[in-house]
This record gives structure tokens, C-alpha cells and sequence, in this order.
């Protein structure tokens, strides 16, 4: 299993805090943002890891990150020269996956969820994992039957389908990055890591789970704050980095 963090993004909802800096370069506590996805990946023994970033910031990631030995990984950089999708990651990421199948977490995402388990036993197919959210039109969501079977997955749906919203950790096969090479990009002009869900879910090979802790994307300044308290509160001894 080879890991990606998507740590791009031009984060206009945190500036002028990202006029400089990269959000996921942020203190989350006692910690850059970008540890705590880190530490779910580096949590679930992936030994590769490839950073992409955007080249405005890519010397400070270096600088932070380095080689990955101190934290016992391998570390690749890529640069997104425009944040044109999440969808974008497995076309960028296409030589560094190779063969392998991936996991991918978004660099302001953060759980506290152990997500060791799913991530070791995955063999093929998609696997994304689902939160219950009072503010569903900000994310990809999900729709299930009376089985709680997955039906339905929509980008940021204007009219109400469902509370649950996709977080930002992506479990699939190799089968992605051409799937990636397929998608055309949307109206707001990206390409949308909800087609690659919809491509598994299509063939009946998408699991959904529950995200059963606490899920945050730590993308408004008051998502910012909770994730602090979350980190504080939480997620201190569960840090393996
Ligand atoms: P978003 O929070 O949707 O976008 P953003 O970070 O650019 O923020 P804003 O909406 O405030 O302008 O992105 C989710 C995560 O994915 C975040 O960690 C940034 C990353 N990302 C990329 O790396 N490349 C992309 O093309 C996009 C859209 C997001």
C-alpha cells in the first residue's frame, strides 16, 4: 500500500493566515497540521509516502518533513502547479503508486479514529470512510438504502440527499489512476474525487464505513479551532509521531 497526503489547495478561507504559508503548515497545538494526517498513515505501518504540494510552498514541506527517516518512511514530493481537484492526486501520483493499490488523506484532515485495520486488510475496490455532518452541502455525500447500503454520491448537493458526508481518507486499487485519467473536470472546473467514488460504486465495489470518532477539516477558522481542542483534548496519546 503505498499513502499519498494531498496538501495543496489555495486556502482562501484561512487568509491573510495562508497568505504566506500552506494551511496544512499550520500549528494544530503542538503540531504542524499536516502530522496528524501524517500520523493516521505512518499509524498504519505505510512505509511510502508521497507529499504533494504547491510549488509556493514546497522548500518550507522539505524543510519540515525531509527524507521521512526521522519518522522511519520515504518521503516523494510532487508539486500541483494549480489546484485543479483532489482527482488530480492519482494522475500526479501515477508513477510513484506504480502497481500498488493506495490510501489517501487530505492534509487538513484530521481523525481520531484508528484506521490501521482497514487500511492493512484492504485487498481491491474503493474504500471511503462516512460522517454525520450538520452542514452536508460543504462535502461529497453519501446516500444509503434501508440496508445502509451506499446508493448515491454527490459533490456538494445544493438539494438535501443525505447528513453524511465522505471524509478525506481514500482507500482504492490500482484501478484508480486511470479512473483519474477519465475524469473530466466539473463546473467549478476540478476534477472531483466524487467521479472515482461513483466509478467504484457503479461496479459494486465501494465500501462506505462509519467514521465512529471525531472527523475534522480543519479548512475554516473555526474548524481551526475545534481541531486545536481536538488535538489538545484528544489525540495527544495517540500520536505516534
Ligand atoms: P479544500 O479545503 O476544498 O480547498 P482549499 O484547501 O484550497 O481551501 P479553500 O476552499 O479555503 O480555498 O481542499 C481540501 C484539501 O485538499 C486541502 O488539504 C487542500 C487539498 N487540495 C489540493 O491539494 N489540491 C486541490 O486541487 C484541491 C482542490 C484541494
Amino acid at each position: 500500500m503505498r499513502g499519498i497526503i494531498l496538501s495543496g489547495g489555495s486556502a482562501t478561507r484561512l487568509r491573510p493566515c495562508t497568505k504566506v504559508t500552506s494551511k496544512q503548515l499550520l500549528p494544530v497545538y503542538n503540531k504542524p497540521m499536516i502530522y496528524y494526517p501524517l500520523n493516521t498513515l505512518i499509524k498504519a505501518d505505510i512505509k511510502e509516502i508521497l507529499i504533494i504540494v504547491a510549488s509556493e510552498c514546497a522548500g518550507d514541506y522539505l524543510n519540515l518533513l525531509g527524507s521521512g527517516h526521522e519518522f522511519g518512511v520515504k518521503f516523494t514530493y510532487e508539486i500541483q502547479d494549480k489546484p485543479k481537484g483532489l482527482a488530480e492526486a492519482f494522475i500526479i501520483g501515477e508513477n510513484f503508486i506504480d502497481e500498488e493499490n493506495v490510501c489517501m488523506i487530505l492534509g487538513d484532515n484530521i481523525f481520531e479514529d484508528d484506521f490501521s485495520k482497514d487500511i492493512k486488510s484492504f485487498k481491491k475496490g474503493g474504500k471511503v470512510f462516512a460522517k454525520k455532518v450538520k452542514d452536508p452541502e460543504r462535502f461529497g455525500v453519501v446516500k444509503f438504502n434501508e440496508d445502509k447500503k451506499a446508493v448515491q454520491i454527490e459533490e456538494k448537493p445544493k438539494k438535501w440527499i443525505s447528513d453524511y458526508a465522505i471524509t478525506g481518507l481514500y482507500i482504492y486499487d490500482n484501478r484508480v489512476v486511470a479512473a483519474a485519467k477519465n475524469v473530466k473536470p466539473s463546473v467549478r472546473g476540478e476534477l472531483e474525487i466524487t467521479d472515482l467514488h461513483n466509478f467504484y460504486l457503479k461496479k459494486g465495489e465501494l465500501a462506505v464505513a462509519m467514521v465512529k470518532g471525531e472527523w475534522l477539516d480543519a479548512g475554516t477558522f473555526d474548524s481551526l479551532l475545534e481541531a486545536q481542542i481536538l488535538a489538545k483534548n484528544k489525540l495527544q496519546d495517540k500520536l505516534v509521531i
